[in-house]
């Protein structure tokens, strides 16, 4: 178990898209080890693999309490490996995300608000969930890493994409991003 390196936006990995894991083993297993703790020691929403530079369609999310997302609902813990999401809503909201990939900024993406994902845990056993507004937004934005595809990419208007710091005085600067 350690802290990996997270690969920032421009590394050709994180552009790749990953390959599905076919093998529910100790290899996943030190993939999750790997990923919970460059996680917590970043104190991030979410990480997905290609992040720590693994090619593999493995995410993990989850937000207890966070001074980050004041506005957040809580979300549970999760390892989804092999996702699949279903959109379940015409809609869109607008929303300020980050991401340790793109350390110090932040910026605001349109996402669907309600989705079903499926997909599996770290022993294959199958997870099926509806989620809605930040959880589904989480999910989004970490299965998009399994894409090769970063928030800014999302965008729709450049002029909400700006520095943590400067859009946001007030926040603890420990919760860059
Ligand atoms: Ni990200």
């Amino acid at each position: 178990m350690a802290v990996r390196e997270v690969l920032r936006m421009g590394h050709p990995v994180l552009a790749q898209v990953a390959q599905p894991v076919e093998d529910f083993g100790p290899e996943l297993e030190a993939l999750l080890a790997d990923m919970k703790d460059t996680m917590a020691a970043e104190d991030g929403a979410g990480l997905a693999a290609p992040q720590i530079g693994v090619s593999r369609r493995v995410v993990i999310f989850g937000v207890a309490k966070n001074p980050r997302y004041p506005d957040a609902e809580e979300v549970p813990f999760t390892v989804l490996v092999n996702p699949v999401i279903t959109f379940l809503s015409q809609e869109g909201e607008d929303g300020w995300e980050g991401c340790l990939s793109v350390p110090g900024l932040r910026g605001v993406v349109r996402r669907c608000v309600k989705l079903r994902y499926t997909g599996f845990d770290e022993k294959g056993r199958p997870i099926d969930r509806v989620a809605e507004g930040f959880h589904a937004r989480v999910v989004q934005h970490e299965c998009d890493h399994l894409d090769g595809i970063l928030y800014p990419m999302r965008m729709h208007d450049m002029s909400l994409f700006g520095f943590t710091d400067v859009l946001f005085p007030d926040m603890d600067p420990r919760q860059e991003d």
